[in-house]
């Protein structure tokens, strides 16, 4: 369910061609709710970029700015190998602008379209990707607060292990929460519900957690080829998340394991507390949980047998200068 998307329109068309802080916006590669992204010629450095340019609205509204500038400058400042390399964030002639590496292969919405429903191992490979890029950010404090297939990019992997290498984009670009009085004062929604979690619509006070339901209902989606909730309305929406239990998962896919059911379901608990206690977590137990029990419909596991004692001497003490450096507590 998407909800009403008028705000990128309010930016002037025509604009490629055009000069933007520097850089030569070179053709459109998108729009969401309240952006438009371009590739772009960095005149400086000659290189090809992805230049967004938010809706003007957006760069009036004093909150929304400094939150934009913000968390721009404190994703820019995560290097990490899953979170898309931010090079600039500012404003020319009233318009923010955010100029980033630019992903050729499109995002994980093109990817489900196109592959989807995926084996349940190249979703947890896929999902283990954005796990880390948002844990690294609930390290520093950050929460992204729009997990969602647009916001992921994909890129070409390294290897046929490998096949594609996912970027998370668009921290700092939502609104602080979706709570119902900001719906209602600012008459509109930008962007989807489909991944919002019930705590962010109830506008509680948001961790990383949130994070996880977004993923989680990105993990349903990769799995089951739907997002858990789809309602006429956005308000049946916004209740569904808040009240509904998600959907079985094995009435989508049947092949799958009541445990991969039961992760997903974790993740997707209505209160954080339930959930688990970071994304990486989450998918080590999807991907565990993937994996068949070798003994699986072979009765019970055999003994463990020990391994005997080879008499292998043993290992030396290291020296003390290898030890590790203690420092005691300051006392006071
Ligand atoms: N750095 C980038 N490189 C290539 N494509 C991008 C980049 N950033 C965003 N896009 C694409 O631009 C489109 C619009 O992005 P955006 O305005 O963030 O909308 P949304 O996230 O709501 O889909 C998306 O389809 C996305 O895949
Ligand atoms: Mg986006």
């Amino acid at each position: 369910m998407t909800a009403s998307r008028s705000t990128a329109a309010a930016l002037p068309a025509g604009l490629v061609g055009r000069k933007v802080a520097g850089y030569r916006l070179e053709s459109e590669i998108g729009r969401g709710g309240m952006a438009v992204v371009y590739r772009a010629k960095d005149l400086r450095l000659g290189r090809t970029v992805a230049v967004k340019l938010l809706a003007p609205e957006l760069a009036r509204n004093e909150v929304f700015r400094r939150r934009f500038m913000h968390e721009s400058e404190a994703a820019a400042a995560i290097d990490h190998p899953h979170i898309i390399p931010v090079f600039e964030a500012g404003e020319h002639e009233g318009i923010l602008y955010l100029a980033m590496r630019y992903v050729e292969g499109g995002d994980l919405r093109t990817l489900m379209n196109r592959d989807g429903p995926l084996p349940v191992e190249r979703a947890a490979r896929l999902a283990l990707q954005i796990a880390s890029a948002l844990d690294a950010a609930h390290g520093r404090g950050l929460v992204h607060r729009d997990v969602k297939p647009g916001n992921v990019l994909v890129a070409a992997g390294t290897d046929s292990e490998h096949p594609e290498h996912l970027y998370l984009a668009d921290f700092g670009l939502t609104k602080k929460s979706l709570s119902l009085s900001g719906l209602t004062s600012v008459g509109q929604i930008v962007g989807t519900l489909d991944y919002a979690a019930p705590e962010q619509i109830s506008g509680r006070a948001l961790d990383g957690r949130c994070d996880q339901y977004g993923l989680g209902c990105v993990v349903f989606e990769m799995l089951a080829g739907t997002p858990p909730f789809r309602r006429e309305s956005d308000l049946a929406l916004l209740w569904a998340h808040l009240n509904e239990q998600p959907p079985v998962l094995r009435e989508h896919r049947p092949d799958l394991s009541p445990a991969v059911e039961a992760v997903v379901a974790r993740a997707l608990a209505k209160t954080p507390d339930e959930r688990y206690a970071d994304c990486l977590q989450f998918v080590a137990e999807l991907r565990a949980s993937a994996i068949p029990a070798p003994w699986a419909g072979a009765g019970p596991p055999t003994q463990v047998v020990p391994v005997p004692d080879r008499g292998v001497a043993p290992v030396p003490e290291p020296p003390a200068w290898a030890a590790p450096v203690v420092h005691p507590a300051p006392r006071d």
